[in-house]
């Protein structure tokens, strides 16, 4: 049975994109990570990707004259490709709500964040500075405004005495790791229902919607 393919959209270093990639080299894996796209020539992750035999490709967000031209573009490559889902994995690009809407319910993205809390950058940072007890992660849909879209999975970690935005970041970061493939999974097996702007999870045997990560020690 052929799966549903994936594309993961990058602009950095790409290891939400790597652990979507070592999730899918699974068999029972419901979803084919298709292709990597760029929208930056110089972006780490796309060696990464080739090294795992996954084709890549790069849409140069600066060879493009606006942005609906770019989305355009990034849209007929996705056709193109044959994508059924469309992860964004540190992704570092508002897309236009006309793109938005052709991708609604198939697309998703990854927030360094419990939100709604720290939509936007310096998430670790803004983070510290409050003074919260309590950070995470968010894999959600993706809709037209930014960073509020559908909640499918959260991961939650301590903040810990004399953490920076690095150590904090990288407990983060290991939990997105574990998260982002769980919630691509849900969505691909049509597990994670849309009703009223709140995700529905039909019964789940991967990872719960909500991951509390105890303090270490
Ligand atoms: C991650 O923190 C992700 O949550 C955010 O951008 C960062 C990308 O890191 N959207 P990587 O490229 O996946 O390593």
């Amino acid at each position: 049975m052929t799966k549903p393919r994936a594309a993961v959209l990058i602009s950095g270093r790409g290891s939400n994109m790597m652990s979507l990639i070592e999730a899918a080299s699974a068999p029972d894996y419901p979803v084919e990570i298709a292709v990597v796209i760029s929208n930056r020539p110089e972006a780490h992750g796309l060696a990464r990707a080739q090294a795992c035999n996954i084709p890549t490709r790069t849409l140069d967000h600066k060879a493009h004259a606006d942005r609906a031209a770019f989305d355009a573009a990034l849209h007929a490559v996705l056709e193109e490709e044959q994508a059924d889902f469309v992860c964004l994995a540190g992704f570092m690009r508002l897309l236009t709500a006309g793109f938005v809407e052709k991708w609604q319910g198939r697309m998703i993205n990854i927030h360094p964040a419990l939100l709604p809390s720290y939509k936007g950058l310096h998430t670790h940072e803004r983070a510290l500075a409050d003074g919260v007890k309590i950070h995470g992660a968010t894999v959600h849909f993706v809709t037209p405004e930014m960073d509020v879209g559908p909640i499918i999975m959260q991961a939650a970690v301590p903040v810990l005495e004399g953490d920076t935005p690095d150590s904090l970041g990288a407990r983060v970061l290991a939990q997105e790791h574990v998260i982002y493939p769980a919630a691509l999974r849900l969505v691909a097996e049509g597990r994670a229902r849309i009703t009223e702007g709140r995700v529905a999870i039909d019964e789940f045997e991967i990872a719960p919607p909500a991951l509390v990560v105890p303090p270490a020690g």
